[in-house]
């Protein structure tokens, strides 16, 4: 557990996502997802994925590859890396062919996916950042880099760049971005 102190003082606790944690990181899932790129008010943030299930946040949890932030014991964020859901898949295909393109190093271990939520109340505070640093002991013996798909759409692609991740691919729908944990 580590605590972190935002620029407007204030205590947030880090840790890795235990089991009992399982059911709040849901909800937490679930309220950021849109059904539609349509909806309005988007500045925040969305997930516009399907959500993840309790198998695949248990299996993440086991793994030690999910932090979660808290204020007061409750959970106001999670970095989730996913090597496990249905959807990692996709997420592995589309980055064998930046291996293809050597755009990612052949050799390189990627972690497939990562998702990050901060609750709106404590957005602009840096938690993801303090998240990722968090994890970083548990994540760098596994992998080189971690890789994360935005939608065009969500405005907070930005807070993906100050927190040091790279866009190495953009199309009509998603940006592509990669986080080098050999660099640090
Ligand atoms: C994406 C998300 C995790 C980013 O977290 P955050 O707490 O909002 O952003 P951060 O504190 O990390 O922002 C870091 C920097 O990015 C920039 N930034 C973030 N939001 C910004 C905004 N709305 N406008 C301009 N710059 C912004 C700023 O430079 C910021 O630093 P500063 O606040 O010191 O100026 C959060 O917005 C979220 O959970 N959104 C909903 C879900 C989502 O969209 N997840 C991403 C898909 S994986």
């Amino acid at each position: 557990m580590k605590t972190f102190t935002t620029k407007t003082n204030q205590e947030i606790q880090i840790r890795l996502a235990t089991l009992m944690d399982l059911e709040s990181i849901q909800k937490l899932n679930r309220k950021w997802i849109i059904s539609s790129l349509d909806t309005e008010n988007k500045q925040d943030g969305f997930l516009y994925c399907e959500p993840f299930t309790p198998e695949d946040l248990a299996n993440i949890i086991n793994a030690q590859e999910m932090a979660v932030a808290l204020v007061d014991e409750m959970i106001v964020g999670y970095y989730i890396n996913d090597n496990f859901s249905c959807a990692h898949n996709q997420y592995k295909s589309v980055i064998a062919e930046f291996k293809r393109n050597n755009i990612i190093s052949q050799h390189a271990r990627v972690s497939n996916r990562t998702q990050i939520v901060v609750e709106r109340d404590f957005q602009r505070l840096g938690i993801p950042k303090a998240m990722l640093e968090f994890l970083k002991p548990y994540l760098k013996p596994k992998f080189d880099h971690l890789f994360s798909i935005v939608i065009n759409e969500n405005p907070k692609v930005i807070a993906h760049q100050k927190a040091g991740w790279e866009v190495i691919g953009k199309d009509t729908s998603s940006y592509y971005t990669l986080y080098n944990l050999i660099k640090d």
